[in-house]
């Protein structure tokens, strides 16, 4: 935090007079409405001698000194308290063109300060992790009552945050169905085992283990909370050129690939629909889709899997650094995504600062205003069809960056107050485009 910034608690505005005052000196240009005249060099007789005040004029100041032009308000304080004051809204802001939204863990919600701002700024919402494998899978519970295809699952670790979108009319992306991380090995192994010389199961036990897992996930929260979920992240991270796989496949430490092989990702995309609400948006979302070897196999992998009718978006991720990648390689993946005609979703937006001086927040939000610069000029020319962009976390404290504590990716910190980000992503004239 920056010394002094707990005491701004008002907006600092500068008020600049953008109009020309125009003093009427002999010789000089007279001001008639809008338009500047000249003064003739010969002037014209004078036949009757001019009335002369019964009384002192008023003081003309007011007259004198009127602008010609409105008056432009700048903002330069960048820190508001968004616990004293009221700010603009980043959903309402963006309404036109895509939802704003915001991951979470299941603690933000146990803090009413967050909740508030939480609902004010965002109309969408992403779990952390209560939502992923290994926070679902009940080993105790599948060991007592599963099947060796069906495990069981439970759903303690996300209901709260489901309750909470249902309630407050926020949609939820689910993230995330298929993932090579945060998935317990057990879950690969015969008889659930995790002992070390446990055994994969064969790829048909895996595909039913697959099938019934995304069909109780969907299942559940289509029953319990209808509605609320918009997107789901069907697969996440299956792509990693240089694993050797001809399509670019993660291979190394993808258990998925190991035991069902390639073409794991149809399938989940193929039970996703099968058990999908009909409205319900299914994503391929991915990390690092700028690089070009990376784009490329995403955009075959999802032509692909759009043949067979299942996926409706692309989701990249963007965890971005200050100068990585160029905001021009952004660009192309983000367009070249937009062709393949899916929607794409910004679904993990933050910026890896690693500085909290006055000026490398500055920089960042130029950044922030420039990156959702380059989406709005995108969209507005048709070169993209982006839905929804989501910050991944609220506040710079709780980041998943910041294991070293310090780490200023996002657009509040620790004290609830915006940052020159926040201005940023909302194109503020007070943060400069460069
Ligand atoms: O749950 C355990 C807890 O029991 C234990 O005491 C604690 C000690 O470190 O760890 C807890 O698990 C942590 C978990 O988050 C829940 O807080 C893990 O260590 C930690 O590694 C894990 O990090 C998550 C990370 O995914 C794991 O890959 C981050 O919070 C989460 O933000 C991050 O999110 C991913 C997206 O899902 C996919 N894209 C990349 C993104 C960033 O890595």
């Amino acid at each position: 935090m920056q010394p002094g910034r707990l005491g701004w608690k008002k907006n600092g505005v500068c008020v600049l007079l953008a109009g020309i005052l125009v003093l009427g000196a002999a010789g000089c240009g007279e001001k008639n409405g809008d338009e500047t005249k000249i003064t003739p060099s010969v002037q014209p007789e004078i036949t009757e001698p001019a009335p002369q005040p019964t009384e002192p004029a008023e003081p003309t100041r007011a007259a004198a000194a009127e602008p010609t032009e409105p008056v432009k308000e700048v903002r330069t304080n960048f820190y508001v308290s968004t616990l004293d004051e009221e700010i603009p809204s980043l959903s309402e802001a963006w309404k036109d063109y895509f939802s704003v939204g915001i991951a979470l863990t299941a603690n933000d919600l146990r803090n009413e300060l967050k909740e508030e701002l939480i609902l004010q700024q965002f109309n969408s919402m992403t779990c952390g992790n209560e939502m992923k494998a290994d926070a679902l899978l009940d080993r105790a519970k599948t060991l007592s009552e599963g099947t060796e295809n069906c495990p069981v699952l439970s759903f303690k670790s996300c209901d709260g945050m489901l309750q909470f979108c249902m309630e407050h009319g926020i949609k939820m992306r689910g993230h995330t169905l298929v993932w090579h991380s945060q998935v317990p090995e057990w879950f690969f192994m015969e008889g659930y085992s995790n002992q070390k010389d446990a055994v994969f199961v064969s790829r048909e036990v895996m595909l039913e283990r697959m099938e019934n897992y995304i069909r109780q996930v969907m299942e559940y929260v289509n029953t319990t909370y209808p509605g609320v979920v918009y997107a789901w992240d069907v697969v996440n991270e299956a792509i990693a050129p240089g694993d050797g796989d001809p399509d670019g496949m993660r291979v190394e430490d993808s258990l998925w690939y190991q035991v069902i092989g390639a073409d794991f990702v149809d399938k989940a995309f193929e039970y996703a629909r099968k058990y999908a609400d009909p409205e319900q948006k299914l994503f391929y979302n991915d990390f690092n889709t700028y690089e070009p070897a990376k784009r490329l196999a995403i955009v075959k992998l999802a032509n692909r899997i759009k043949e067979q009718g299942n996926i409706d978006g692309i989701g990249m991720q963007s965890h971005i650094g200050m100068s990585y990648p160029s905001l021009d390689d952004f660009e192309t993946a983000l367009c070249k995504f937009s062709e393949t005609g899916l929607e794409v979703h910004i679904t993990e937006l933050d910026i890896n600062l690693d500085s909290n001086t006055e000026e490398d927040l500055m920089k960042e939000g130029k950044r922030y205003k420039r990156l959702f610069f380059l989406l709005k000029n995108l969209m507005d020319n048709n070169k993209a069809n982006v839905t929804n962009v989501t910050l991944w976390g609220l506040t710079d404290d709780g980041s998943w960056l910041n294991k070293d504590g310090k780490r200023y990716p996002l657009l509040f910190n620790q004290l609830l107050e915006t940052k020159p980000a926040f201005w940023g992503a909302l194109l503020d004239d007070g943060i400069p485009l460069y």
